[in-house]
């Protein structure tokens, strides 16, 4: 079927009416199906359902020989020849591999983000891949969550900024380029609530918490024109996304107005009997589809049961008729239909690690990286001061785990380690002794701790490279314990006792509780999984060839009991202070029972995080001055005018992120604390000053209220600009005009 290329919207809908109308209601029902196609010869296994038209989509599959030929048959010898979609989790990367999601949030800069998915759709492309199951953008408060690690944290508006940039970059800037890949954000809808940070666990979520918490980064990705959506495992309320009318119909559709496909999660169609929302796979694809999933991901409830729905009359035609035109739609948005589009010429991985995808994986790795501690400038360190350094700990040397959770098509021989680029930078001018000390992240006590400890006092520093390996963060990958795994703490403890200056470098898929380790090294980088070029980055940033300014996406709680615990909480009636918390150690013998605090915090925890959102240090100084307001009586139609001034106090160039939050004080619904509405990374030379500005409008002031309707209300509000959440630097302001939209 020839299309021209520049088929309108209206163009492209009359050729699905017109494909549709061809269409027997079993290719229909077999668009409606994503078949797993990663095992051997999938072209053989998978061939005669293809040929008959009963697969729409295939997963899983990144051999340029296996897609093409499946793309022929599909194309060639079924009797309509619809192209396929070909799905493949694509998250930070495909060959060349980006921090982590988490990592990629800390970096605030979106810009960068949206050249790394761009970079990574393009080479996904040269697979034959035109679907990646990306971006993630459950919120998540819960470090225990594996998939914190796949989310952008905690935040609603940083996670706005971060679903539009991936969705752009995926799709870029026209849909039918042979590089273009659809996005899909996931997992609609809630499952970062997952309770007790166990996967696939219940979420309970108010439905103002959803409106205002959950939901806005589906619609921010969904209003910068992802294509697909995916639904979560997740039981919500009592239903599973996967047959929530109210997530898939009425929030989706009827509000949102949403015209892609929706797409069910591995197997989460049949998963609705186990959940027990339903007796049968006949009833679990009734309650799917009538909820308004249009594809099933690897689970043949569709392509098994649909048809005696129909038949029964309990499913209309129609119904199946309106998830076809989405799935058909998509297809040709994508031009799958262009002559030779879906098959993709092999370029002998000349597509795959180029020098411009690793310059921009190291970029997102250099700025992913945060600086929590750094005691009396330990860091940078000077080269030239040093004749001999020790690297320590067992992820100085891990070119897998470096890249970190979803990395199907990445190469951990690609990967430069942090001992690689360490080496090279110091060449022969400095001894460096290498112990790993632990076979992996999990590893107990051994004599190689011994020998850890002897390279540390022969040595004029000591570089500890700690963490969790790969497999301890992602999908399904929960820790109720989330300080360093196995015995790294007392690794720590071995070196820091040889009294020479100790520097840890932290890898991980999520916050970890640092308490103990934090008091016995001198300075700490946390690097997330940073990927591909995550040595050479935080090798960078160890010797001072680049300035760190990676800002926290997520708390750090002090005990993983403190959780959930993030900045933008409610006030609560009865709010902890400085002077109403008693530590647990300091409570006096038969304390009488009303004589302690009273109000929101853990005897044994306090209330405050160990790091709050929003924090990293830098090399340099920030100094924020001069915080001023345009006005302090806002009209609903004016904008709302801030400026503060930023100077760097530092000796050298720096980069900080300046934050801007706002508190409404007052609201129909209780409001937080403080939340996100803007920021800037604002680069400036020692002892420059610049005046940054942010503009403010009532719009952005917005929440749905008591009656689940967006709402803007006068009131008085408070402003913050800083360099994280803890910022004191503030301003008032009144909104004086009241409409309810
Ligand atoms: C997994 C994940 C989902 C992923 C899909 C395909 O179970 O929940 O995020 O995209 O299956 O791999």
């Amino acid at each position: 079927m020839s299309s021209s290329s520049s088929d309108s919207i209206q163009d492209v809908d009359r050729r699905v009416q017109d494909l549709l109308a061809k269409m027997t209601l079993a290719e229909k029902i077999g668009q409606m199906n994503q078949q797993n196609a990663s095992e051997e010869n999938a072209a053989g296994y998978l061939g005669d359902d293809l040929r008959a038209g009963r697969i729409g989509s295939v997963l899983n599959v990144s051999d340029l020989a296996t897609v093409n030929e499946l793309q022929r048959i599909a194309t060639k010898e079924s009797r309509l020849g619809i192209p396929l979609l070909v799905g493949r989790d694509v998250i930070h990367g495909f060959r060349t591999i980006a921090p982590i999601p988490l990592g990629q949030a800390a970096t605030w800069n979106p810009e960068l983000v949206q050249r790394g998915a761009r970079l990574a759709a393009k080479e996904a492309a040269t697979r034959g891949i035109n679907w990646t199951f990306a971006p993630m953008v459950d919120i998540s408060r819960d470090a225990r969550w594996g998939r914190i690690a796949e989310s952008f944290g905690e935040d609603v508006f940083l996670s706005n900024r971060f679903a539009e940039a991936m969705v752009k970059g995926f799709q870029g800037d026209d849909l039918r380029a042979p590089d273009s890949i659809a996005a899909c954000v996931k997992h609609f809808a809630g499952y970062g609530a997952s309770e007790s940070g166990r996967d696939y666990a219940t979420t309970n979520i108010p439905e103002n918490e959803l409106r205002n918490v959950y939901l806005p980064p589906f619609k921010a990705g969904i209003d910068a024109g992802a294509l697909t959506l995916m639904t979560s495992f997740s039981d919500v309320n009592g239903v599973p996304a996967t047959a929530n009318r109210f997530l898939l119909q009425q929030v989706l559709r009827d509000e949102w107005d949403f015209g892609g496909v929706v797409v069910s999660d591995w197997d989460s169609v049949r998963q609705l009997e186990i959940h027990g929302l339903t007796p049968n796979a006949t009833e679990s694809g009734f309650e799917a589809l009538t909820a308004g999933v249009d594809m099933e991901m690897a689970g043949g409830a569709f392509i098994t049961h649909l048809q005696e729905l129909i038949a029964a009359g309990r499913v209309s035609e129609s119904a199946i008729d309106a998830a076809v035109c989405r799935i058909l739609r998509a297809k040709f948005l994508l031009g799958l239909f262009e002559p030779g589009a879906v098959c993709v010429e092999p370029d002998n991985g000349a597509g795959l690690v180029t020098d411009e995808a690793l310059a921009v994986s190291k970029a997102l790795a250099t700025q992913s990286l945060v600086l929590l501690k750094n005691d009396n400038g330990a860091l940078p360190l000077d080269e030239r001061t040093l004749s001999s350094v020790a690297v320590i700990g067992p992820l100085a040397e891990a070119p897998y785990e470096q890249l970190g959770t979803w990395i199907f098509d990445g190469n951990a021989n690609d990967s430069v380690t942090p001992l690689a680029a360490i080496r090279r930078h110091l060449g022969d001018a400095v001894t460096l002794t290498h112990v790993p000390a632990m076979e992996h992240s999990r590893s107990r006590y051994s004599e190689r701790f011994a020998q850890a400890a002897q390279a540390a006092r022969e040595s004029d520093i000591a570089l500890l490279f700690l963490g969790e390996e790969s497999i301890l963060s992602g999908e399904a990958h929960c820790r109720a314990d989330i300080s360093l795994p196995g015995d790294q703490a007392r690794l720590v403890e071995e070196v820091r006792a040889q009294g020479v200056p100790v520097i840890a470098v932290v890898m991980a898929g999520r916050p970890l509780t640092l308490g103990n380790v934090l008091n016995q090294v001198d300075a700490l980088l946390y690097a997330w999984h940073p990927g591909t070029m995550g040595g050479e980055a935080i090798c960078d940033v160890l010797f001072g060839l680049t300035c760190p300014s990676g800002k926290l996406p997520a708390t750090f709680p002090n005990a993983v009991g403190q959780i959930p615990i993030y900045y933008n909480q409610k006030h609560t009636g009865k709010p902890p202070t400085p002077d109403t918390v008693v530590h647990i150690d300091d409570i006096d013998a038969q304390a009488p029972q009303t004589s302690l605090g009273m109000t929101a915090f853990h005897l044994d925890a306090g209330y405050l995080p160990q790091f709050p959102f929003g924090f990293g240090l830098s090399y340099t100084e920030f100094e924020y001055a001069d915080l001023n307001l345009n006005t302090e009586q806002l009209e609903f139609t004016q904008i709302l005018e801030i400026a503060v001034r930023l100077t760097n106090r530092g000796e050298r160039a720096g980069t900080e992120v300046v934050q801007l939050y706002v508190r409404d004080l007052v609201g129909q619904v209780t409001r937080p604390v403080k939340e996100l509405k803007g920021f800037k990374r604002v680069h400036l030379q020692a002892g420059e000053s610049a005046t940054v500005r942010f503009e403010l409008r009532a719009a952005d002031l917005s929440f749905y209220g008591r009656h689940m309707q967006p709402v803007t209300e006068a009131g008085d509000f408070q402003v913050w600009v800083g360099g994280d959440s803890s910022t004191t630097l503030s301003r008032s302001f009144t909104l004086t005009a009241e409409r309810s939209h």
